[in-house]
């Protein structure tokens, strides 16, 4: 039998490509939990039936009433063979729940495969967050310690671009007033989320997205799947945690290489119509796919359409 790798990504497509199946068919329900337990159930089912062994190790979040998989499970068709070789897995079966059972714009079922024990973990709820593409990560180390106007001069420095063609993606809560009245009074452009930072944050990689840099407070398992996606697009990820009186601990910075230790790679399905991936579109020969696949030792980033069978 040929053994699990990283390099065996097709798959983990298929587990997201179900997943986002599964979730569209509560687009615009309203019905949250309905949408978690089916993308949920869908994800769970298509990882049982590869050639692997994973413990999730980034999972959905307990607090949100999910139904699984939450951190500690293992999935794979090979966890009961004896020295298998393991690997950790974070999923969020839906990011956006919201846009999803809303018909809202951004929401992707997401995974990241990375070695055994590379993956971070933490209780923590939130995670404070700056990501920016590899043509600002390759000449400047920004800081989450320093103020954003310093960071928004060092990307104006090296970019050449003035304050007011800068563009900052944040996600649209009142915990980021403080920064959004900050880059207002810079006159930088706003890009005001409503959720899925992890789309966020890969946008900063991408050169038609318009946007410099992701910042401010969001999950933190979103953190660590971002962190996969950045690493396999050679952008800079940074991560602080929140302390649960909503205070942000300075006291340790989270690079990339200590989100994810080593190789990884990171699959996303579109569930509704995103700046990065389209929706799920049903036809009358089955439903079409949109997706993200992309590994960090190769750097190679594909954009695949599915057209699924009946
Ligand atoms: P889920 O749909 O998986 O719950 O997450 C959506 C999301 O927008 C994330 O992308 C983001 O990191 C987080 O929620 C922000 O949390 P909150 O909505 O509590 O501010």
């Amino acid at each position: 039998m040929e053994k699990p790798t990283i390099k065996s990504t097709l798959d983990l497509l298929r587990a997201t490509e179900t997943a986002a199946i599964a979730a569209s068919k509560w687009v615009g329900t309203g019905d949250k939990l309905s949408a978690d337990k089916a993308a949920t159930d869908a994800m769970r089912d298509r990882l049982n039936q590869i050639n692997f062994c994973c413990e999730i190790k980034i999972g959905e979040g307990k607090k949100d009433e999910s139904y699984g998989l939450f951190s500690g499970e293992t999935v794979g068709k090979l966890c009961n063979v004896k020295d298998v070789r393991h690997f950790d897995l974070a999923i969020d079966p839906i990011d956006g729940t919201r846009p999803t059972v809303t018909s809202g714009p951004e929401a992707l079922s997401v995974l990241a495969i990375a070695e055994q024990d590379a993956l971070f973990t933490t209780e923590a709820y939130y995670m404070h967050k700056i990501a920016y593409g590899p043509d600002i990560a390759s000449k400047v180390d920004l800081c989450l310690t320093d103020p954003i106007e310093r960071n928004i001069e060092l990307i104006s420095a090296v970019t050449g671009k003035d304050l007011s063609k800068i563009m900052v993606c944040i996600l649209d809560r009142p915990r980021h007033e403080e920064i959004i009245k900050k880059l207002r009074g810079m006159k930088v452009r706003i890009k005001l989320i409503q959720d899925c930072d992890v789309s966020g944050a890969i946008a900063t990689c991408l050169p038609d997205s318009g946007i410099d840099l992701l910042y401010g407070i969001g999950g933190s398992p979103e953190g660590v799947i971002s962190a996969c996606a950045m690493k396999c697009l050679r952008g800079a990820f940074k991560g602080q945690l929140v302390r649960e009186d909503g205070s942000i601990d300075v006291s340790k910075t989270y690079s990339i290489d200590d989100l994810v230790k080593g190789p990884c790679a990171f699959a996303a399905t579109g569930i509704t119509n995103g700046s990065l991936l389209k929706g799920v579109r049903f036809t009358s020969r089955g439903p079409v796919t949109h997706s993200m696949l992309m590994r960090s030792e190769s750097g190679t980033v594909r954009f695949i359409t599915t057209h699924h069978g009946n």
